[in-house]
Formats: C-alpha cells, structure tokens, sequence
C-alpha cells in the first residue's frame, strides 16, 4: 500500500519566547505578542491566521513572565457569566472567537531563549505530522486570504517545505534572510536554491526576503539538533533552513498581503493605522486625525 500524502497543515507553532528587547521598557513585563493593534493583541492575528488555514492544533512556545499568552486563549467562566447576566450579545461573541475545545492548544516551555530554531525544536514532541506550521507572530500580515490560508492551499497541490517571501527594496535586505532562486520562472511558488541571512546589498542573491510564516517538515528537528549556534550565539532557524535545501522540495512562496514587523515601534504603529483604516467604525475619524497631523 502506498503511504498517504499529507494535504492538509494541521498543526501550528508558534513561537512566543523572546525577550522583545526592541520594545523595552514595554515589554519588561507585558509580551511583545499581547501588545494591541486596535483592540486585539498581536498574538490573535496570528491564531486567527492559522485558524482560517485550517489549523487544528495550536502549540505556543513560551517562556517565563508570558502566561498572559496562554490566558488569553483559555476559557474565563466569571467574565462569561458576567457578560451573559448583562445580556452583552456582541461582547459574549467577541470571547467565543477565541475559545478552542479542550486539548486543541498546548503550551511547551523554552526555558533559556537559545534562538528561534531552538524554540521551534522545544514543540519537537508535539508534532507527529510529516509536514507543520511555523508562525513568527510579530509579523503581522493583512489580507482578505490569510498569508497561511495562501501557503497551505499551495502545500495542497505541491508538498514540501514553505518560506513565505516578499520583495523587500535593496537598501533593506539586509535586514532579512534573502533567497537565491531562478528568477525568470513566473510563479507564486520559487524552488529555493539557498538562503543568504542577512545579506550586504551588493551580495544579496535577490530583493526576496523571507518573513515569518514557515511550512516545515518533521525532519527539521533532527537538523536543529546537529544545528551549531549561529549569529548572536543562538541556534538560528535559518541555519536549519539553508540544511533542508535538497533534501526536501523547498519554495518560497511569494505571499499577498501587507506584512507589518511588530516586533518594532514603527511596525507596530503602522499595523494600528492600516488596520484602524480597514474598520467602519473608526476609519473616518482616524482619517480626520491623521489629516490633523499633517499625514495626507
Ligand atoms: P525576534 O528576534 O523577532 O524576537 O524573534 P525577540 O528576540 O523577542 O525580539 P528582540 O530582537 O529582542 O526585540 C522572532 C520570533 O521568535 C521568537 C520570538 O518570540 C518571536 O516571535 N523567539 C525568539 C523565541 O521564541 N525564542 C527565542 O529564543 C528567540
């Protein structure tokens, strides 16, 4: 009997132990992933991403000082009750798009933030598909089809590993892991011939950067585990990436959407007016506002 192929991504991780250092002093105490755009915390963009992919299972990878996180998802009897005695219809609706059954999340530590490739080998027991989901929360992406949604119905009708990538301009690439890949090909899904990390201008293979949404094989756990520490003495997920060339297909998928990079003072506020300005109930005052300040 033929073994069976895996259509479908149904398990997520997501990555939720770093110290946030860009954002000190905010995130001494409150994680960089519950911070808000709007009225929601940076981590809800990210599950309701993988929600709308078809993610069934949700894995955090947390640390000291972020229980916030897992609080966030878990049931709140007293609040629902509250809401219900007082008949707050929309309000008891708001709580129950982020309520999952028993089981369907799960929470692995990180004890010491050894690097983003680490952190993703802690969740190493929990995956027993061949292929799962990596999602880097601050990068926060705004599209009618998620950025997930784009990369699992492409993992539908190719299998194999998945690095979301977009065109970032020249004087920026150095900021991002680029791709070296055949560029004439006009395709949404480029077979990646390697990954350069943070490349100089001049020696960047291309203005493809890869951002935070990942498609992964099992088979990454065993290769962060020979993985040596790399930049900034972390085990650094890219260098596991750059391993996995050649021995599984590998594309990057050059995703729709705007993609906002959280994790930064610019990025955050950026995210808060896109989105404000994509909501009726407050986009044409936030509009006014910006005008008031000189933006348009
Ligand atoms: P970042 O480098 O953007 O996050 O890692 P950081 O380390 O929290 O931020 P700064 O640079 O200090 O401001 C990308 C993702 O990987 C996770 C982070 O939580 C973030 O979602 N991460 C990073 C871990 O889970 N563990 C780590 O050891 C490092």
């Amino acid at each position: 009997m033929q073994p069976k192929i895996q259509t479908k991504i149904r398990k997520a991780i997501f990555p939720v132990a770093g110290m946030g250092t860009r954002l000190l002093p905010q995130t001494k105490v409150v994680p960089k992933e519950m911070l808000p755009i709007l009225d929601k915390p940076i981590i809800q963009y990210a599950v309701e991403e993988a929600i709308e992919a078809g993610i069934e299972e949700f894995i955090f990878v947390s640390s000291k000082g972020k229980n916030a996180i897992e609080d966030h998802f878990d049931a709140h009897p007293e609040l629902v009750s509250m809401l219900q005695n007082r008949s707050k219809v929309k309000e008891l609706k708001i709580l129950e798009d982020i309520s999952f059954t028993p089981g369907q999340v799960a929470v692995v530590r990180q004890p010491y933030p050894l690097g983003l490739g680490h952190a993703v080998w802690c969740a190493r027991h929990l995956i027993d598909d061949d292929y799962f989901a990596v999602l880097l929360p601050d990068d926060v992406i705004m599209n009618k089809i998620s950025c997930l949604a784009q990369m699992s119905s492409a993992f539908a009708e190719k299998q194999g590993a998945y690095a979301a990538i977009m065109e970032v301009a020249p004087s920026q690439i150095h900021l991002y892991g680029a791709i070296a890949t055949d560029l004439s090909q006009d395709k949404k899904s480029l077979p990646i011939a390697n990954i350069v990390e943070k490349p100089k201008k001049e020696e960047a293979p291309s203005n493809l950067a890869v951002i935070g949404r990942y498609i992964l094989p099992k088979s990454i756990f065993g290769i962060l585990e020979q993985t040596p520490k790399g930049a900034g003495g972390e085990i650094q997920l890219t260098d596991a990436l750059k391993a996995l060339i050649g021995r599984v297909p590998f594309y990057g998928h050059v995703f729709e959407g705007a993609r906002f990079d959280c994790g930064t003072k610019l990025g955050l506020v950026e995210a808060n007016i896109a989105f404000g300005l994509q909501q009726d109930d407050i986009k044409d005052d936030l509009k006014k506002i910006l005008k008031q300040y000189g933006a348009f």
